[in-house]
């Protein structure tokens, strides 16, 4: 048996219960995990909402950091005692102990604590597949990163300031802007009281940005695509406000632009595709990116953590401790 979050309907922050289940032996190819720590994420919220339905009853999340406690057969690229993080595939790291396919782990790096890992694997991975691959950013540019104070914005605002790229990062409040400033943000807007798409066109004296990144969906889809310069990328990744609307193609022909919709999923499809960002990541990690950890919960209270994550209260990571 072992604790877990278990949803039986979709809903709100209290659908979320603290309940024991039955956990089974590793069958051939999976690692029993032995988790430390959980990391928190949007689409942990969209899970348990609903955005993203569940066969139900289920656990929910998508990233987890433990110890390999015991092994299936055939399993031969972790042994037990090993120290891994996995993000995405079926979800359910809201859990104490879990069966996860061995050829999905990521052995940790010494220099990166257990909080650290739940702290950034997920995100982090992400930043690094969306300006590594989704556009791949040249120093000197500037870019538009929607929620720049929030988990994946604060890294994004780091690793791109430290790849000489410039750039513009929205936020709801003037402590957001303080924080995204902190972790390299050249220029905050706060998009509850001002355009942001007259600011990037101020910023960039009329030019627009070669790409916007944006997690957050309904409210900034439209004016995302204004800020882009000809032959610009949305980068939609998420929607924290909500689904973007619907795009007619030839809304795209004025300035010939490219509409992406990148997941981490297809990002860590194979072993190849996850050490690939998971490398580029750890490089960032030892050449001194920071992973701001401003957010600590018991993962029984996961209620209040998804309360304080839709309502806006955090700023960087967060993670779930067991
Ligand atoms: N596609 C992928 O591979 C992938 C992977 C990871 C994450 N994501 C997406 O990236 C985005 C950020 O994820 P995260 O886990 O790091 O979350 P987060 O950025 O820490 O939290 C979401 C932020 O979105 C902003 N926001 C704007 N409107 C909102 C609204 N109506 N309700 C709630 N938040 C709103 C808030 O910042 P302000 O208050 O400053 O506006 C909030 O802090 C999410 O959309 C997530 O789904 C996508």
């Amino acid at each position: 048996m072992t604790n877990s979050i278990i949803i039986h309907k979709h809903g709100g922050p209290d659908v979320m219960k603290w309940e024991q289940i039955p956990l089974k032996s590793p069958e051939r190819g999976e690692v029993l995990i032995n988790q430390t720590k959980v990391g928190l994420n949007f689409i942990d919220i969209y899970q348990r909402s609903g955005v993203y339905p569940l066969d139900l009853p289920s656990s929910i999340g998508m990233e987890g950091v433990g110890v390999v406690e015991s092994i299936g057969d055939g399993v031969e690229n972790v042994k037990v005692g090993d120290r891994i993080g996995y993000v995405m595939g079926t979800p359910g790291s809201y859990t104490e102990s879990r069966l996860y396919p061995a050829d999905r782990l990521i052995k940790l790096p010494e220099f990166l604590s257990d909080s650290q890992a739940a702290a950034v694997l997920l995100k982090g991975l992400t930043v690094s597949y969306l300006i590594n691959r989704t556009f791949v950013v040249k120093k000197g540019q500037t870019v538009l990163f929607h929620a720049a104070a929030g988990g994946v914005g604060l890294i994004a605002c780091q690793w791109l300031s430290r790849l000489g790229v410039e750039v513009i990062g929205t936020v709801s409040t003037d402590e957001k802007a303080e924080k995204a400033s902190a972790y390299g943000c050249h220029h905050t807007v706060n998009y509850s009281r001002e355009d942001f798409t007259k600011k990037v066109e101020e910023i960039t004296e009329g030019k627009g940005v070669p790409v916007v990144y944006d997690g957050v969906g309904a409210d900034t889809f439209e004016g995302s695509l204004k800020c882009l310069a000809p032959f610009g990328v949305l980068a939609s990744f998420g929607a924290a406000s909500g689904a973007p609307p619907v795009l007619k193609i030839g809304d795209l022909a004025k300035k010939s632009l490219y509409l992406t919709r990148p997941v981490l999923g297809s990002h860590t499809a194979t072993n190849k595709l996850t050490e690939e960002i998971a490398n580029l990541l750890f490089d960032a990690i030892k050449n001194g990116l920071s992973i701001p950890i401003n957010h600590r919960y018991s993962l029984k209270d996961a209620a209040e953590a998804h309360r304080d994550l839709q309502s806006r209260k955090t700023t960087g990571s967060a993670i779930l401790e067991i």
